[in-house]
């Protein structure tokens, strides 16, 4: 069984009060509320990561992680952060590849395949985003477009590691606009995904890896999202700042 997970991009938004204040209320709704099985990935800014592991008890489904890490190992990189400074803080998931950083920062595939390697290399489960723009959907080549990513950035790890990334689709027209993808729409994209992964690995592999959904997730759309075959969960941006939605969208399962 793929695990479920649901995880909180807060993007950068919320100062360290705030972010003290919605960890809280997540861990105490959560303790009191949550009835699955589901993980909750919480992914705050690099600068809360250290405090805030330290307010989310041992035995929780509550996870820690971060919104990106660097592509080098350590060095003269001024301004950024390693994967070694993650894992030493208690990062569990990282996420990378986001559109955000893919058309704001320039990333690329391969400095995403260095990503991965030095995030398992620690132990730390990348969520390798991707997902295509409104003009890629319009020309009906968005399956094999979304594919490609997956396998530039991915398809040169060993059996074993790609059963340890977690996948998040999230198609560019449907972040933050308040415009879901329909859960055919999602539907299908995820499974042309698990296919292209079963075809260059195994299907026994491919079933094992949790592929999420994002992009305009709330406690409206959830439920319906969550119930298809092969979405596993959800990345959330907007909803992941409220405490209650976050708390209801990983109720959804
Ligand atoms: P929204 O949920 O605000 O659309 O953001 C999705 C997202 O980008 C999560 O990484």
């Amino acid at each position: 069984m793929r695990k479920k997970i649901v995880a909180g991009n807060w993007k950068m938004n919320k100062n360290f009060e705030e972010g003290l204040a919605l960890t809280s209320e997540i861990i105490n709704i959560a303790k009191d509320e949550l009835k699955n099985q589901a993980i909750l990935v919480i992914n705050p800014p690099f600068i809360h990561l250290n405090s805030l592991q330290k307010l989310i008890p041992q035995n929780s489904n509550i996870r820690l992680g971060s919104q990106n890490c660097y592509h080098q190992k350590s060095g003269a990189f001024t301004g950024e952060t390693s994967v070694d400074m993650l894992k030493s803080v208690g990062v569990q998931y990282t996420i990378i590849g986001h559109s955000e950083r893919r058309e704001y920062f320039n990333e690329t595939s391969e400095q995403l395949a260095q990503k991965t390697k030095l995030l398992l290399e620690v132990g730390i489960t990348p969520i390798f985003c991707c997902g295509e723009s409104l003009t890629i959907r319009e020309s009906g080549k968005h399956l094999e477009y979304v594919a490609q990513q997956i396998t530039e950035s991915l398809f040169d790890l060993s059996t074993e590691d790609i059963q340890k990334i977690v996948i998040a689709y999230e198609p560019i027209w449907a972040i933050g606009t308040g415009k879901t993808a329909s859960s055919a729409q999602a539907q299908e994209m995820h499974a042309y995904l698990r296919t292209h992964i079963a075809h260059t690995y195994t299907q026994e592999i491919a079933e094992n890896i949790s592929i999420l959904y994002g992009g305009s997730c709330n406690p409206q759309n959830a439920k319906e999202l969550f119930a298809c075959a092969d979405i596993d969960g959800g990345l959330i941006g907007g909803a992941s700042l409220k405490s209650r939605d976050f708390i209801t969208i990983a109720q959804s399962f």
